[in-house]
């Protein structure tokens, strides 16, 4: 039986504002925070109200709306002073995930265009665009999930690393979007959702995720995933992804890369799910992508429980690269690139 499955409204525009499900508060609570400028969403996306790389462009591209709106009847300097200011908030929130900035590019592109008009068609221009990339992300998921599903054979136990699903995107997921796409496609599949240390994004999001849709989930802590891949628990791997270079090699939540090593080494296919707009052209190779360095706090404890001596020297790279070499295929909603390369990758925007 074919069935379409129902999207966790992550971010969405009421009576003209951004109201973003607060993720920091999920699986416990559930509520949205709403922001009314650029700068309150910058601070959103900082603070990760809002995390996963098509959620914050997203995000980022309403955050320009916002600004516009409150200043469409402003004079048109005063209104390109607050776009320009919008940017700069907004491309300085998070530095990893490629999909911010490809947003906020897209808006500058129709600022540039419409800026010999009326600051009040621009605002509208700009709301209207924020809105289609958030409707074409879903529907870009939803073509995604379906190549991605074609991979996952009824009754396959998948493994995921940190949360790739709704609450990442503006509807359906990445990563959990294959799975989604798989199960209504009436396949049989079992979810092993790695707790994803430090920020528990798949303890928190991914197993509330897919237990809201009743797809069998187990957690595991990060460490248990290369015994389970030992004893012949895992059928496929598929994570998402933050930025992939022109190479191919990604760069996704930290632990990634271990599980990619992890996978090679048991012969588990390991896959990428993600949009063009997470592959960053302009990157040769994964060395050069930027990756975030967070508060040491999220390593030392959680929510105000301190487990680490104080004094003690603490990394905390939010993100890690997987070379090219270890990823089975990529999978994007313009098909799946098995073993991708800089030539796959080029010819995948038509170069
Ligand atoms: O720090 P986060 O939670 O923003 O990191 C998110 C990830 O690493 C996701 O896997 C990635 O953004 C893909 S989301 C479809």
């Amino acid at each position: 039986m074919q069935v379409e499955s129902r999207n966790v409204e992550t971010l969405r525009w009421r009576a003209g504002r951004l109201e973003l499900i607060d993720q920091r508060r999920l699986p416990l609570e559930f509520e949205y925070v709403a922001c009314d400028n650029a700068l309150q969403t910058a601070a959103a996306i900082r603070d990760m109200v809002v995390r996963g790389a098509p959620a914050i462009g997203c995000s980022a591209a309403y955050g320009v709306a916002l600004e516009a709106q409150a200043h469409a009847a402003a004079t048109r300097a005063q209104f390109d002073a607050a776009l320009e200011q919008a940017f700069a908030a907004l491309a300085a929130s998070r530095p990893t995930a490629v999909n911010l900035f490809w947003a906020i590019e897209r808006m500058r592109q129709c600022h540039a265009q419409m800026r010999g008009g009326a600051t009040r068609a621009e605002a509208a221009a700009l709301l209207e665009l924020a809105r289609q990339i958030a409707r074409d992300d879903v529907a870009i998921n939803r073509a995604l999930g379906r190549h991605g599903a074609g991979l996952i054979a009824d009754g396959a136990r998948v493994m995921t690393h940190c949360n790739a699903g709704a609450l990442a995107t503006a509807g359906h997921g990445t990563a959990l979007g294959v799975i989604r796409s798989a199960r209504d496609a009436g396949k049989r599949i079992s979810v092993i959702a790695n707790e994803t240390r430090p920020y528990l994004q798949g303890a928190r999001l991914t197993a509330w995720e897919m237990v809201q849709e009743n797809i069998p989930v187990t957690l595991v802590t990060d460490n248990m995933a290369g015994h389970l891949m030992q004893r012949g628990h895992v059928d496929l791997i598929v994570v998402g992804a933050d930025r992939i270079a022109a190479n191919g090699d990604t760069a996704n939540k930290i632990g990634t890369y271990t599980v990619a090593v992890l996978a090679e080494r048991h012969r588990i296919p390991f896959y990428i799910a993600a949009p063009l707009s997470t592959i960053d052209l302009a990157i040769a190779d994964g060395s050069a992508i930027p990756i975030e360095e967070r508060d040491a706090a999220e390593v030392t404890g959680f929510r105000g429980l301190r487990w680490a001596p104080e004094g003690v020297n603490v990394a905390n790279p939010a993100f890690d690269v997987t070379p090219a070499a270890l990823i089975t295929g990529l999978v994007t909603e313009k098909g799946v690139v098995e073993r991708p390369d800089a030539a796959k990758i080029r010819a995948l925007f038509g170069r």
